[in-house]
């Protein structure tokens, strides 16, 4: 199994840190590229005129590789709302179709499509939270619902980021091809962690930041469009998306065609190269450690939590329906007033989310530190 990652980290023993899902530290590593990057911004003349674009380039391919997917296929975007917003923009929806979005799901994948509905002629469908938590299930059966209108989009996450459910998106997948529907796939609380080819799955829109399980910075996040959504209108009219608009050229508007690819999707003043830099290196290690590997270590620490809360009456969602990382504990009757603070007043770092209490650790946690979040909590409720 890999060992815990922790001497890459920056964190004291008596930290312990079990909240990934709301934002992961920044490997030392990272630490270090981000402040040399400063640096190099203190003194621009030690740029030279290719180094941002190495540096975009490095960011999109360490993306690429996390989802297998071509370079080229990936755009550069600073947020997972801003994906949404260009899928929203070039996918067709029809008149009279459905939308399938999850209760309860983060608002970015969901406000989009609620925004655009009545203008554009579509309904959105919620899919109920289930008292079951099979996310699965209810999916599924919303798509195959009978005489509803057709479906024309899924726009979901494929980890429910409050609950920590897990979707599979293949079983999903084959649904929706069934009835020539689109999907969207909001990755955030599942690229690096659990295994997504997009050459295998093949769905329309991959989006993911590196802020969380990426152990990135803030701002940076990418979009997958598969190749034939590579013709649509982006979001932002920038010269870097077309085919020969630079200030080096006699004409500046020398060829205003776009480019090819998800190239011409990226976002304006794109050429970020401090938190670029940052992002590449936390995707590159992720894909270095490999998603199942990540994934078999982050699933010991949420079984062992799992295990240890069973005699505290809190709920957890089920081994085979919850994602190997996020842990949702629930508690009879609501989370006790000013549980997450106790916690971290004793420096043990946890979210409070609709009502539930999110536990998700990473591969720098370790046994110690499950232990002490399971033995703390117990001090705490049972006071
Ligand atoms: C499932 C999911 N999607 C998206 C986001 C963030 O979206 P954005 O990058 O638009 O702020 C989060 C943050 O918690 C999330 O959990």
């Amino acid at each position: 199994m890999l060992a815990s990652q922790r001497d890459l980290f920056d964190i004291p023993r008596h930290v312990c840190y079990l909240n990934s899902a709301s934002y992961s530290p920044l490997p030392l590593k990272t630490q270090e590229a981000g402040r040399a990057a400063v640096g190099r911004k203190g003194q621009p003349w030690t740029l030279d005129a290719g180094f941002a674009n190495r540096q975009n380039e490095r960011a999109r391919s360490a993306a690429a590789r996390l989802i297998n997917a071509d370079p080229g296929d990936v755009a550069l975007i600073p947020a997972i709302s801003y994906g949404v917003a260009t899928a929203a923009k070039v996918l067709t929806i029809p008149r009279g179709s459905r939308v399938i979005v999850l209760e309860n799901d983060h608002s970015s994948p969901v406000l989009e499509w609620h925004e655009r509905a009545e203008a554009q002629g579509f309904t959105v469908e919620t899919v109920k939270q289930p008292a079951d938590g099979d996310w699965t299930s209810a999916v599924l059966a919303t798509i195959e619902r009978t005489g509803a209108p057709p479906v024309s989009l899924a726009s979901i996450s494929s980890v429910h980021w409050s609950d920590g459910g897990m979707l599979d998106i293949d079983r999903i997948q084959v649904a929706l091809r069934r009835h020539d529907a689109m999907f969207l796939i909001d990755a955030t609380q599942g690229a690096g962690v659990l295994a997504l080819d997009v050459k295998r799955l093949d769905p329309d829109v991959v989006i993911f930041p590196t802020y969380k399980w990426l152990l990135g910075p803030y701002g940076r996040a990418f979009l997958y469009m598969a190749k034939r959504h590579q013709n649509g209108v982006p979001l932002e009219q920038i010269s870097a998306a077309r085919r020969n608009v630079r200030a080096e050229n006699a004409v500046y508007f020398t060829d205003l065609a776009y480019l090819d690819d998800a190239r011409r999707y990226d976002m304006g003043e794109r050429d970020y190269f401090i938190s670029m830099e940052m992002a590449a290196i936390g995707m590159e290690m992720l894909s270095d450690w490999g998603a199942a590997a990540v994934a078999e270590r982050i699933a010991m620490l949420t079984d062992r939590i799992a295990d240890g809360v069973r005699d505290l009456g809190v709920n957890v969602l089920e081994r085979r329906l919850r994602s190997p990382h996020i842990l949702s504990l629930g508690f009879a009757g609501g989370l006790p007033d000013g549980l997450i603070e106790k916690l971290a007043l004793e420096n043990i770092y946890v979210a409070l989310r609709l009502g539930r209490m999110r536990v998700s650790p990473h591969v720098f946690n370790d046994e110690a530190d499950a232990d002490r979040f399971v033995a703390t909590l117990a001090k705490i409720v049972r006071r």
